[in-house]
């Protein structure tokens, strides 16, 4: 057995209907054995009628629009974050809930403590997808899922574009329980996972990120410095401010 396709340390299941302790007993993410495999199913067959192309010319569209209405652009607050949770909110038939989805998905791994805001954000997110069931967790789970990672394939890509640096992959590791014994496991050279648990994402995500990337091609990075997200497992910018204007950082 390799050790991405051992358990993932379990998360309680007692847990309040509704909270975000309760998304995470719900999606595949968090489960293993028979649970995963019903919960991946129904992560897999809600993103199965999505239309990848679609979804790139969705993500070009909405950059465009709010990057036309700005002169410096924070691309991980303005963009990276809300235009693919946008676009796929809208692929899997939601309104626009990225607001909501952005504090849920700060919240959602068993390390963080969550805050009134993302419970309160949560308990929107499960009304609009339908009430408190497997189905609603696997579609709120995907959008989660989808939100700091593809932001990081965003943030990540910009700016090896600007700067001639290569270009990290976002999510350096993941946990396993192996031999009772709760592990980070190094994603080095599997951006998107590996196995059993592999992202089921993928194509959306590349297609959503080059949606984007391509509607900010031309803007340069300012002078501001690009500060990152310090969680050891994570590698992306926590801001990145691009302009359309003359290059001023330097690098470019
Ligand atoms: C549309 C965007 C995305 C969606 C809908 C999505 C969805 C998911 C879901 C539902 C899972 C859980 C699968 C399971 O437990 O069986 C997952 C796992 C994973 N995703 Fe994604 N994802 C997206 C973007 C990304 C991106 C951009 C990356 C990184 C480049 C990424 C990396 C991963 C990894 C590494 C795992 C496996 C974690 C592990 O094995 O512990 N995902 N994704």
């Amino acid at each position: 057995m390799t050790p991405l396709s051992a358990p993932v340390p379990p998360v309680p299941s007692e847990v309040p209907l509704g909270t975000v302790a309760w998304l995470r007993a719900s999606v595949a993410r968090f489960s293993n054995g028979p649970d995963h495999v019903r919960r991946r199913a129904l992560a897999v067959d809600a993103l199965a009628p999505v239309d990848v192309d679609a979804l790139q010319r969705n993500a070009f569209e909405r950059t465009s629009r709010i990057a036309a209405g700005l002169d410096v652009v924070d691309v991980m607050a303005d963009i990276a974050r809300p235009v693919p949770v946008g676009v796929l909110a809208e692929a899997l038939g939601l309104p626009d809930v990225s607001a909501d989805v952005v504090p849920v998905a700060a919240a959602y791994h068993p390390h963080v403590t969550p805050d009134a805001a993302a419970e309160a954000a949560l308990t929107r997110l499960i009304a609009a997808c339908g009430g408190p069931s497997e189905r609603t967790a696997a579609r709120i789970g995907l959008l989660v899922q989808a939100c700091d990672a593809t932001a990081g394939l965003i943030g990540n890509e910009l700016f090896a574009s600007l700067t001639g640096k290569p270009a990290g992959q976002p999510v350096l590791a993941t946990r396993r329980r192996i031999g009772g014994e709760d592990v980070s496991v190094p994603l080095a050279g599997t951006p998107f996972g590996a196995g059993p648990r592999a992202c089921p994402g993928s194509r959306h995500a590349v297609a959503l990120a080059t949606g984007v990337l391509e509607a900010l091609r031309g803007f340069r990075l300012t002078e501001r410095e690009t500060p990152w997200v310090g969680a050891p497992n994570l590698r992306l910018p926590a801001h990145l401010w691009v302009t359309r204007g003359r290059a001023v950082s330097g690098f470019c």
